[in-house]
């Protein structure tokens, strides 16, 4: 097993040279993968509507999905988005670099292809080293969508985004694995007041606080194909997944002795199950920054079973967990 597989010969450590190869690729319009503290992202050069066509190719993404522009620092926000409410302003200098996106109305300037023909644009800073080096290199915004099919889970590590995008990126810079995980909190501003779009581990109680005020409402009247990633059936392994309490998935299990099951839960394999046909039990952390910094990696490694299920624990209920219910649930979602 010591031959490569032929995909590891795009993986790059993050060098000063593999910096300057990755900025190259993006102003020639090609597609670099690379690190951020959430999960990996699909880069290309945000002004070049080619680059953009190629990239939602890849993705399999439609074309009224709108991507996420990386900038290097908040300085830039307003050669991107115009009309900046007050609040905005204090988001950015509160979280970036970090995992929060804002949605702001749009300059003139940028492309359909990257807000999917809306007038508005999401923007972030992302705090990767890897991802602020080449945003440095760069000198311009990377749209950068998650750098995974559309609908599957996101990568956190470069050898995930290797095993879904294979050839078809041109270069996946490495940074190790994500620290944070799940992927950014969107936070939009419909009628001039913040409202979280999807939820990140940058929770509502943080953003209040920093805001001083209560959020409104989250979702209301936006509609659903804005965001991606409120469909439903989005992040969602192969094997079907099925979100239940400890109860419930331990009663699942002895009702189902048949079915080969793999298992993700935040409590060791019970002496009374090990003569049940559990493909794998993968135990996953207590505290919901580990929980959500492992989740993909676990999800994926349990869709390696070929299982007839994955039966996942639910998490606490509490806000610090909501990103985390939000990915459980969209992973085991069936319309
Ligand atoms: O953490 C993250 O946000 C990662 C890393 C790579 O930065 N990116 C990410 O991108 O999750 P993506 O494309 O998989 O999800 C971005 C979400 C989508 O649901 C998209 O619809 C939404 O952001 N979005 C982007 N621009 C928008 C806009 N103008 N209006 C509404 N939603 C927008
Ligand atoms: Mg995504």
């Amino acid at each position: 097993m010591s031959s490569p597989s032929p995909a590891s010969t795009l993986i790059q450590t993050i060098t000063p040279d593999a910096l300057a190869q990755a900025a190259a690729i993006l102003r020639q319009g090609g597609l670099v993968a690379f690190p951020t503290e959430t999960v990996y992202g699909l880069g290309a050069d945000a002004c070049n509507p080619q680059a953009l066509k190629r990239l939602y190719a890849v993705k399999g993404r439609p074309k009224n999905h709108p991507v996420i522009v990386h900038i290097g620092s908040a300085d830039q926000l307003s050669a991107w988005a115009k009309d900046i409410p007050e609040a905005a302003w204090t988001l950015a200098h509160a979280f970036w670099p970090g995992p929060l996106t804002l949605i702001l109305q749009k300059k003139e300037h940028v492309p359909d292809a990257v807000t999917g023909g809306q007038d508005t644009v999401g923007l972030r800073v992302p705090s990767h080293p890897g991802a602020l080096a080449l945003l440095q290199k760069f000198q311009g915004g990377i749209a950068a969508p998650s750098a995974n099919r559309f609908g599957k889970l996101s990568p956190t590590t470069a050898t995930h985004v290797a095993e879904d995008l294979g050839h078809d990126v041109d270069l996946i810079l490495d940074g190790g694995p994500c620290t944070v995980g799940v992927e950014s909190t969107i936070v939009a501003f419909p009628d001039g007041e913040p409202r979280i779009l999807r939820p990140g581990m940058i929770g509502a109680e943080q953003i209040q606080q920093v805001l001083g005020a209560k959020l409104t409402d989250t979702k209301k009247n936006i509609p659903a194909p804005r965001v991606s990633g409120s469909l439903s059936s989005h992040y969602a392994p192969r094997t079907p997944a099925h979100l239940l309490d400890r109860e419930a998935l331990l009663q699942e299990i002895q009702n189902h002795r048949l079915e080969m099951v793999a298992v993700l839960a935040r409590f060791p394999i019970p002496e009374t199950l090990t003569g049940s046909r559990i493909l794998a039990w993968q135990q996953a952390p207590e505290n919901a920054e580990d929980y959500a910094r492992t989740l993909y990696a676990n999800l994926r490694q349990l869709d390696q079973y070929q299982a007839a299920g994955i039966y996942v624990e639910t998490v606490p209920e509490d806000e610090s967990w909501s990103a985390i219910q939000d990915r459980l649930r969209r992973a085991s979602y069936r319309g």
